[in-house]
């Protein structure tokens, strides 16, 4: 199934002197069940697709779908976003932000809350243990690693079985190893959950994780039409 398709969406920052073209009409299709990296030097403007695609911030031009719905036309909202953000979407960044005077069980039941789609305490229990934290429900964020503190970012990003994860350099943060494994596992909420899963990295370590692969270089995508 298709979960997203863009068709040339451009995005600019200021005005005049201060002009940045920071999207210069990406186009990309992705298939539910897919995890696909995206590369490219900083300032390429891959955290401007995080957040136009994550429906953070709008576009000057172009259309955006998920899951055959329309979304962007235009460049603007032509659906519910905030009902899409929180039943469609989910979100992995560099730093986790934990709710840090709430352990990790609740940082996970107060996203299942918000979407109201499955019963809260189970499906943290569940999710938790689906990452390999399970054992550390209780845990403050705190108290946890930095590896502990993603994978309970990442149970908190599928809370909602969303069909669209987005994650902006999730390992930056993490030694190689620890990275390696939230690759992994981001690679299987993919194959397993079915969710079309963007990962924004400099690790090209890692790269043999992805289904395919996207350069980013001065607002444009590079890479594979996925619609086969
Ligand atoms: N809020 C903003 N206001 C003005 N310019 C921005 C803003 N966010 C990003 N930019 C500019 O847009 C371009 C793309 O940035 P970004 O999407 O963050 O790239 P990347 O994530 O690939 O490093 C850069 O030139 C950056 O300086
Ligand atoms: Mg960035």
């Amino acid at each position: 199934m298709e979960a997203l398709r863009a068709e040339g969406l451009e995005k600019r920052y200021g005005e005049g002197e201060t002009e940045v073209w920071a999207l210069r009409g990406v186009d990309l299709l992705l298939q539910s069940g897919k995890v696909v990296a995206l590369l490219g030097p900083s300032g390429a403007g891959k955290s401007t697709l995080i957040k136009v695609l994550g429906l953070v911030t709008h576009a000057d031009r172009g259309d955006l779908w998920m899951n055959g719905e329309r979304v962007l036309e235009g460049g603007r909202p032509v659906a519910d976003v905030g009902e899409l953000r929180r039943s469609h979407l989910g979100f992995v960044f560099q730093k986790a932000n934990l709710i840090p005077f709430l352990n990790a069980r609740k940082n996970v039941e107060v996203a299942c809350e918000i979407g109201e789609r499955y019963s809260p305490g189970k499906r943290a229990a569940e999710l938790l243990a689906y990452l390999g934290v399970g054992h550390r429900a209780d845990a403050y964020p705190s108290m946890l690693s930095g590896g502990e503190q993603q994978r309970v970012a990442i149970a908190r990003a599928l809370a909602n079985g969303p069909s669209l994860i987005l994650a902006d350099e999730p390992t930056a943060a993490l030694d190689r190893d620890r990275g390696r494994a939230v690759m992994d596992l981001l690679r299987r909420v993919a194959h397993e959950q079915g969710t079309a899963v963007v990962v924004v990295t400099h690790d090209h370590r890692a790269l043999d994780v992805f289904d395919a692969t996207y350069e980013m270089e001065d607002g444009r995508l590079s890479g594979p039409n996925l619609a086969a």
